[in-house]
């Protein structure tokens, strides 16, 4: 396999996974995903920047038979589907350095088993000079482990930023060709991964402004050879900005739940209120993490199971408190038949939202016409608040 050109000197070479339809057992891949892999050579030295994951090592190691000498591996990210082919590479070119973040040593000992004697740590703003191509490292903890930096190759300005501005998307086309396409896929990305770390990437971002950037090289998706365009979209994320949405995550088991929640639906629509509902027996959690982005309320609808909330109720109670999303407000409605704890389930599972408790609905079998005006009535405060974020 040729070696793909990005820049005079620099080059792609790593694995697209077309076929993978999961990450971490848990964040659904619609688009499959890549690990992108990328090789510097200066005139003196060599320099491979992340690997991939090891179910694509081959590929990899058929990129690297092209080179006579590898000097460094840079190891930007100590997660496996970057570093993982890393133990391989070694064997390939037993001579090669190991460059990380001091904490990312402390990773790639625990989770790879690599020499310490194999790994070189540089600080925030070391460079590393390969001949005419001169690295930057720029130390970007929390996105989205303690250890990830992102490298910065001077002379032609592109960016290496491994899972930061990246996106699970498998192309054949290893620039970004359809923007559209690939924001959808990064601000799925953005959501189920780097939204916890919003204040953390926005200071990082800031940081790049001083630095004139061509180009942006990911170790997911496609290449950005219009940098601006993803930082935008990036920027827009982090930001406080919030849109004029309820995000309605429910289950429902005879038909009393659904009923509440689409008289609750109906009621914003007709305020002028967006909502996005999501039954979660069937969705996609990639989907409702996407639309938490900036939706400043979060109504869950549940039936009660034995004394409690829906299990995949609670599942995304606990998806939402593990983003920490930009939510505002919450409440809760739905149905019970003889036990009450699903309330205080799903309030203590948001608990480190810090999200206003709007008065929750719960009715006792089926609902009647009085717990539908309490479900107006939840639609109005609703409407009350967004009115005070500027929404309405
Ligand atoms: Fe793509 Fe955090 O690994």
């Amino acid at each position: 396999m040729e070696l793909k050109k990005i820049k005079e000197g620099v080059y792609w070479a790593g694995a697209e996974d077309w076929d993978r339809r999961l990450f971490d057992s848990l964040i659904p891949l619609p688009d499959g995903t890549s690990y992108n892999a990328y090789i510097v050579k200066g005139r003196d030295k060599t320099a491979l920047i992340d690997t991939v994951d090891p179910t694509k090592a081959k590929t990899l190691l058929t990129f690297l038979d092209s080179l006579d000498k590898l000097d460094y591996i840079i190891a930007q990210h100590a997660e496996q589907d970057h570093s993982g082919t890393i133990p391989s590479v070694l064997r390939k070119f037993p001579a090669a350095k190991v460059v990380s973040t001091p904490k990312g040593k402390e990773f790639l000992i625990d989770l790879l088993e690599i020499s310490p004697d194999a790994i070189t740590i540089v600080a925030d703003n070391d460079t590393l000079d390969l001949g005419g191509k001169t690295l930057e490292f720029l130390h970007t903890p929390w996105v989205h482990w303690p250890e990830t930096m992102s490298t910065y190759l001077r002379e032609d300005a592109v960016l290496f930023t491994c899972d930061l501005f990246g996106s699970h998307l498998a192309s054949s086309n290893i620039y970004v060709e359809d923007f559209a396409k690939v924001r959808e896929a990064a601000k799925r990305y953005y959501a189920e991964v780097m939204m916890p770390f919003r204040a953390t990437i926005k200071k990082h971002m800031e940081r790049f402004e001083k630095y004139k950037v061509d180009m942006i090289a990911p170790s997911h998706g496609p290449v950005h050879r219009e940098p601006m365009c993803i930082l935008d979209s990036h920027r827009e994320w982090v930001s406080d900005k919030l849109s004029n949405t309820v995000v309605i995550p429910y289950a429902t088991m005879h038909g009393s739940t659904e009923a509440l929640v689409e008289r609750l639906t109906d009621s914003l629509v007709e305020k002028g209120v967006f909502v996005e509902r999501f039954n979660t027996a069937v969705t996609d959690a990639g989907k409702l993490a996407m639309s938490l982005v900036d939706a400043p309320t979060v109504v869950f609808g549940t039936p009660t199971i034995l004394i409690g909330a829906h299990p995949f109720v609670m599942q995304a109670a606990f998806m939402v408190n593990a983003l920490r999303p930009k939510v505002k407000h919450t409440s809760v409605i739905g149905s019970f038949g003889w036990g009450g704890k699903a309330v205080d389930q799903i309030v203590t599972a948001m608990a480190g939202t810090k999200a206003e408790l709007i008065d929750p609905v719960m009715v006792k079998g089926r609902p009647k016409a009085g717990d539908f005006e309490n479900i107006e009535r939840l639609a109005g405060e609703i409407v009350k608040r967004h009115k005070v974020l500027g929404l309405l």
